[in-house]
């Protein structure tokens, strides 16, 4: 990663409230500078509530201009306990979506490959004139293996540098996931890390202060070509970080 704004927050509670904080603000800002808010949403644990404080919030973001989608899918229906849509949809989406402008999900009931290929077009379809579809923000979420979005260490969409999206098997979890690419993830005019608990601590400071060796951490990967790199990080998981001593 290259030069990030590394902000710490004492607990996951203060980190809840900032991310939250952080989304309206970019949304207001999008929506005033070119009319609508595309956000690429996480799966994981640590948006849960803050995806839950938006929904609390939610007067205070249009979002009629909004444009969401996700940046990574598990391979199963949007009913699944596992679906990263099933978990935004239960704690926003079901708040907001008679409102929403325009919600994508990603297909993880279809053949891996297909669902990957729709998506694409969706999102070209959604970017019109865009090489490189430029998301206004890109949540991310890292794993205690380094991994970010669905790109899991050694797998083969670490090296995608065409596509926008695929399909990536990850040999340890014996499973097909969908996955954003690095160049399109690389593309936003913002991604932002949210990042919680003590087991992201010593990954964390691989990503960061560590060796370069995307391979085996592929949050290494994520450096915004042209926007920025926000991580929001909790107590614990900074641990490790010269920052927090
Ligand atoms: C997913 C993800 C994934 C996630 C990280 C961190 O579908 O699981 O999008 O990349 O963001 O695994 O997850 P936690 O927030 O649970 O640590």
């Amino acid at each position: 990663m290259n030069t990030p704004s590394i902000q710490i927050y004492p607990d996951t509670a203060a980190l809840t409230l900032a991310a939250a904080d952080h989304i309206i603000t970019l949304a207001n800002t999008a929506i005033g500078e070119r009319g609508r808010f595309t956000l690429a949403l996480s799966g994981g644990s640590t948006p849960k509530p803050v995806y839950e404080r938006l929904a609390t919030q939610r007067d205070r973001i249009d979002w009629t201009k909004a444009q969401l989608f996700w940046g990574d899918e598990r391979t199963v229906p949007p009913n699944h306990a596992d679906s990263n849509y099933h978990l935004a949809y239960e704690t926003l989406l079901k708040h907001i979506e008679h409102e929403c402008g325009n919600i994508q999900r990603l297909r993880g009931e279809l053949d891996p490959t297909l669902a990957a290929a729709e998506y694409e077009t969706k999102l070209r379809a959604s970017f019109p004139g865009e090489a490189l579809p430029r998301f206004d923000l890109m949540l991310q979420g890292m794993g205690d293996d380094g991994h970010t979005a669905s790109l899991f260490p050694h797998t083969a969409a670490l090296h995608e540098r065409e596509r926008l999206v695929v399909a990536n098997y990850v040999e340890k979890l014996q499973t097909w996931r969908l996955t954003f690419t690095v160049p399109l993830i690389n593309a936003a005019r913002q991604v932002t890390f949210l990042i919680a608990g003590a087991n992201k601590a010593d990954p964390l400071y691989e990503v960061l202060h560590g060796k370069r060796q995307p391979e085996v951490y592929p949050s290494q990967l994520i450096q915004p070509v042209d926007g920025h790199l926000t991580l929001m990080v909790d107590a614990a998981a900074a641990a490790k970080l010269p920052q927090a001593k």
